[in-house]
């Protein structure tokens, strides 16, 4: 069964409302990813039900035998600066990542977000919630290979 017909079905079956309900569709998206859940999951999901991903992930917390994989870092690109777009594009394409997503290695989360207030110094990346200036390719090499 694919993701968008699980949905459905869990739907009729009260999700997102009912809590319980909403901890059984997590258990068995989690089956059918292998045994841990994604951020790409979660957002289909949040995007289905009209919810916020962060709720699903507060959930995952309380629920010892639900786990997220193990994206070891979190990549934010600043999706306003301008100066970043072929930085963000080259990313994408080399890493197989979408905003939202993990990088196909596993190794990282990537989300591109609004403004970081560092505009002058930019392309502005975040690494595990640390800002980063005029970031660029041999920055993202060294982040995400271990050699920063
Ligand atoms: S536009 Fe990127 S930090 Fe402001």
């Amino acid at each position: 069964m694919d993701l968008q017909k699980l949905f459905e079905v869990y739907r009729e079956q009260g999700v997102p409302h009912d809590q319980q309900m909403l901890i059984a569709l997590l258990r068995e998206m989690q089956d059918m990813a292998g045994g841990t859940l994604t951020e790409d999951v979660l957002f289909q999901a949040a995007s289905f039900y009209g919810m916020k991903a962060t709720l699903l992930q507060a959930l995952i917390k309380r629920v010892p035998d639900l786990r997220m994989a193990n994206a070891a870092h979190r990549l934010e690109m600043c999706a306003s600066c301008k100066a970043g777009y072929g930085l963000r594009a080259w990313l994408e394409d080399t890493y197989g990542v979408k905003s939202g997503g993990s990088s196909e290695s596993g190794g990282f989360t990537y989300r591109t977000t609004p403004c970081m207030k560092n505009c002058k110094n930019g392309p502005s990346i975040r690494w595990d919630g640390d800002v980063y200036s005029h970031a660029d390719r041999s920055l993202l090499i060294k982040l995400i290979e271990g050699k920063a």
